[in-house]
């Protein structure tokens, strides 16, 4: 079959590279694709947003199964828009993609089927929300309510920095329309983990836990960025705890769906703490984590095709069901510097073709692209160096070999990642 992932960073390098190796899979096209991407997949270049030219593009081509990486063009309606049109799509619709679009909705959505989350009052008037934080007790989190590239969530430690928080969401617009409303809720303390389920909006699939380290420095300092670095499994989620978040969250969520008539059939990503009082769900992603997306694959050993084929044709349970490698992965995010700020691109990344034959690794590219023959930086996350192996010391040993034999100016990436889990 012919698919096209659209998208362009290193989730979306993953997912081709993991459909590059099934034998259902003759054709790949990648929009807009990055340099790395190109050697697996022909990249067209029309960006992940422009879903009426993806549209067009997909019935040109006669593409039979299409596979959205990022949240903005489900958020935009493009499920709908190819379901209107007879094309099958991995991704749910927009309805579905508001899980993500809408902090409120989602918190309105956990309340009313009973998922675990923190407490929570929404706001759309910056008056009521200043008056709410006077009689609050603190720490405390402000969240903008719409999509704000993983930036729009504050920590607030007293009174004053919550104020701050609020004025800079609700009156100046720092997050412009995604500050409109605000999410304020209580301070959770505990391990974060990402559990991911493949779902048609009847069943439902979940995957290997992951952990993300969403903290620029070392030691979890710093601002957040979209993530630096993964490893899976997490060991955080024993048995027992995944046990209670599939029956606490994705069936709750599923039926909860269904009961709306929300048609789902793509990825749900449940952004967990595990608390003193178990799992809670800090957010929902309607979509693959990146860089969770670059552990998971490479510990799939069964064909991914059909299982996004299957869902995006509501028929999950006609796919055979996954089977995982016991080697844990880990992928070390190579970053420009200056990321999650400003940065400069342009700069020649070295050392690609020394590490292309070792085994069980794997860079994915994120923010690359070609500069005559040379492949430069062209993004804030540029690759996400990955490797796997039986124990994951070993795994995270071979991940910095790696990234110390590749260089461009200014590569910065963080030296603890899997620190929870060594
Ligand atoms: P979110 O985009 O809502 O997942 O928030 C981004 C990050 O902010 C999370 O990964 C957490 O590290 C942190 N965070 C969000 N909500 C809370 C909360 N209620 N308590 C503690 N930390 C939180
Ligand atoms: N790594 C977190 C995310 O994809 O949102």
């Amino acid at each position: 079959m012919r698919v096209c992932v659209v998208g362009g960073g290193g989730r979306e390098h993953a997912l081709v590279w993991k459909l590059s190796q099934s034998p259902e899979v003759e054709k790949i096209y990648c929009v807009p694709g990055n340099a790395g991407i190109a050697s697996l997949a022909e990249c067209v270049p029309i960006e992940a947003e422009e879903i009426e030219k993806i549209l067009d593009f997909v019935r040109e081509k006669e593409v039979h199964l299409t596979v959205v990486g990022p949240e903005a063009p489900l958020t935009a309606g493009i499920a709908d828009l190819f379901q209107e049109h007879g094309r099958l799509i991995f991704g749910p619709c927009k309805e579905g993609a508001r899980l993500e679009g809408s902090k409120a909705r989602a918190k309105q959505f956990m309340m009313d089927y009973g998922i675990p989350t923190a407490a929570f009052e929404v706001f759309d008037n910056a008056a009521e929300a200043y008056r709410f934080l006077q009689k609050a007790s603190y720490p405390l989190v402000v969240k903008a309510d719409g999509l704000a590239s993983g930036k729009g969530v504050i920590i607030a430690q007293d009174y004053s920095e919550a104020n701050e928080a609020v004025r800079l969401i609700m009156e100046e617009k720092v997050f412009q329309s995604a500050g409109n409303s605000i999410v304020i809720e209580e301070y959770l303390e505990g391990e974060e983990v990402s559990v991911f389920a493949i779902t048609d909006g009847e069943s439902y699939i979940t995957l290997p836990s992951v952990q993300d380290h969403k903290a620029i420095y070392e030691g979890d300092r710093g601002p957040n960025t979209g993530g630096m670095g993964a490893y899976s499994p997490a060991p955080v989620l024993t048995e027992e705890l995944a046990k209670i978040v599939e029956q606490n969250v994705f069936k709750p969520l599923i039926s909860g769906l269904r009961k709306e008539g929300i048609s789902y059939r793509g990825v749900i990503f449940g952004g967990l703490i595990i608390t003193a009082d178990g799992p809670k769900v800090l957010e929902f992603n309607v979509r693959f984590g990146d860089p969770e997306a670059q552990v998971l694959f490479p510990r799939l050993r069964s064909d991914l095709c059909p299982l996004l084929y299957e869902a995006a044709r509501g028929n999950l349970s006609a796919a055979p069901a996954p089977r995982w490698l016991d080697d844990a992965a880990v992928c070390v995010i190579m970053a420009s510097r200056g990321y999650p700020g400003k940065y400069e691109k342009g700069k020649e990344i070295l050392g690609l073709n020394d590490v292309s034959d070792l085994q069980k690794t794997m860079v994915f590219h994120a923010g690359t692209a070609f500069e005559g023959n040379k492949i430069v930086t062209a993004g804030g996350r540029v690759l996400g160096v990955t490797a796997w192996e039986p124990s994951l010391k070993d795994a995270v040993g071979k991940a910095y070999r790696l990234t110390e034999i590749i260089n461009f100016e200014g590569a910065y990436y963080r030296r603890d990642i899997a620190h929870r889990a060594l």
